[in-house]
């Protein structure tokens, strides 16, 4: 697969590109784009057939059983083949992505007012979900050491107050790109038994893991929270498909299933035809063999990116075990954020993430994508060291 070929999403209602300048100012004509979490590279060739012969075919009505059964089989071979993971295919929902997966579970499993545990900085729409639903969020600060996140169980006690039902945790991690070891996922269940509390593990970014990196399934990791245990998985990051709003909530205790599935219902929530055929297409050995190319490919961009920005004193990125997404500290730069923010955007011309959008903690951070050509990651790298060249 050539990822190296750029290709034109400018115009295309691409998020990222066509909403820089009403949102930042910048320009798409001479701005780069490295905020809302896709990629610029294109999916896999078994995806885009999957579509051609779904267009081309010209009638888009429901889906049949059998599309339902190859459906739930491929998820369930992704995750045992990619994550030695046993899913019963029972146990599959579908979302419309994940952010509604998050707001689902929200709704069956907790009441307004109830305690939503986020532990920040953290991928900034759970917090927003959760108020939107008139939950509380209860923020549980993250540790930095030695670049990357960690959480303190002994600090956490005394944040909560008894109001919490439910536990969103990110695995691996958005922001810092932390890859979570099995002993931390237990101290994490041990937590929740402590505090009654049922844990959904958001796993979306679980296929994009560097070398030297292990991620290992919450399901796994601690394989007897099973009866508190929500995961939630979806293709949209590892194939750049996020615009298919297609994510799976996997539930693997009963008696969570049928409460989940009884909101499910009463909502009429069902899956839309081109989001089954393209993570069927997807969750195949066609589609591990491009994501083995993608993650070296990934990988050179990161090492360039960090690389780069740490060369800028006072600039310090995470070590990023895992997703294409960059978690920088400017303080060392003894900038306010709102002078950083001009560098970037008004010199540069590069648009990060803000990070005190992703919650306490995040200050003095921004998140870069590098889900790009590597050219562009060279050149953005160009442009925010010309912004920052007088700390040399
Ligand atoms: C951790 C995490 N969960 C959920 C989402 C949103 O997923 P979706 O686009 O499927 O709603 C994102 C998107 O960046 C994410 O990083």
């Amino acid at each position: 697969m050539n990822f190296d070929t750029p290709i034109e999403r400018r115009g295309t209602n691409s998020n990222k590109w066509d909403d820089m300048t009403p949102l930042y100012g910048v320009s798409a004509d001479d701005g780069l784009a490295m905020w809302v979490a896709d990629t610029d590279l294109p999916s896999p060739e078994c995806i885009q057939d999957a579509v051609r012969k779904m267009l081309d075919h010209g009638v888009y009505g429901y889906t049949d059983i059998k599309a339902d059964r190859d459906y739930r089989d491929a998820i369930c071979w992704w995750m045992e083949n990619r994550h030695g993971w046993s899913v019963d295919p029972n146990a599959i929902f579908t979302a419309t992505g994940l952010g509604n997966g998050v707001g689902m579970v929200l709704d069956a499993f907790t009441k307004p007012g109830d305690g939503v545990v986020l532990f920040t900085p953290v991928y900034h729409s759970f917090a927003r979900i959760t108020k939107a639903a008139g939950r509380k969020v209860v923020e549980c600060p993250l540790v930095t050491e030695n670049g990357r996140h960690k959480m303190d169980f002994d600090g956490y006690d005394s944040i909560l107050d008894g109001s919490e039902k439910l536990v969103i945790f990110c695995s691996p991690h958005n922001p810092g790109g932390t890859v979570w070891s099995i002993e931390e996922q237990q101290q994490l269940v041990a937590f929740c038994r402590k505090h009654d509390l049922l844990l959904v593990s958001d796993e979306i970014h679980h296929d994009l893991v560097y070398p030297g990196q292990k991620h290992v399934a919450m399901r796994l990791a601690a394989p007897d929270c099973q009866d508190i245990l929500i995961m939630l998985t979806a293709p949209s990051k590892t194939f750049n498909i996020a615009g298919t709003h297609t994510g799976n909530v996997i539930i693997p205790d009963k008696t969570l299933r049928a409460k989940y599935q009884a909101r499910s219902v009463a909502l009429n929530l069902s899956t839309n035809s081109f989001g089954i055929a393209m993570t069927t297409a997807a969750y195949s050995p066609e589609g591990a063999a491009w994501v083995d190319e993608l993650v070296p490919y990934l990988d050179r961009n990161r090492q360039t990116l960090e690389a780069g920005l740490a060369s800028i004193p006072g600039v310090a990125p995470m070590t990023c075990g895992a997703t294409y997404l960059s978690w920088v500290d400017f303080s060392g730069t003894g900038m306010t954020s709102k002078e950083i923010r001009e560098r970037l955007l008004g010199q540069a011309k590069v648009v990060p993430n803000m990070g005190e959008s992703f919650g306490a903690g995040g200050e003095t951070f921004m998140r870069f994508n590098f889900g790009t050509q590597h050219a562009r990651i060279e050149d953005a790298v160009q442009r925010i060291q010309a912004a920052f060249s007088d700390l040399q």
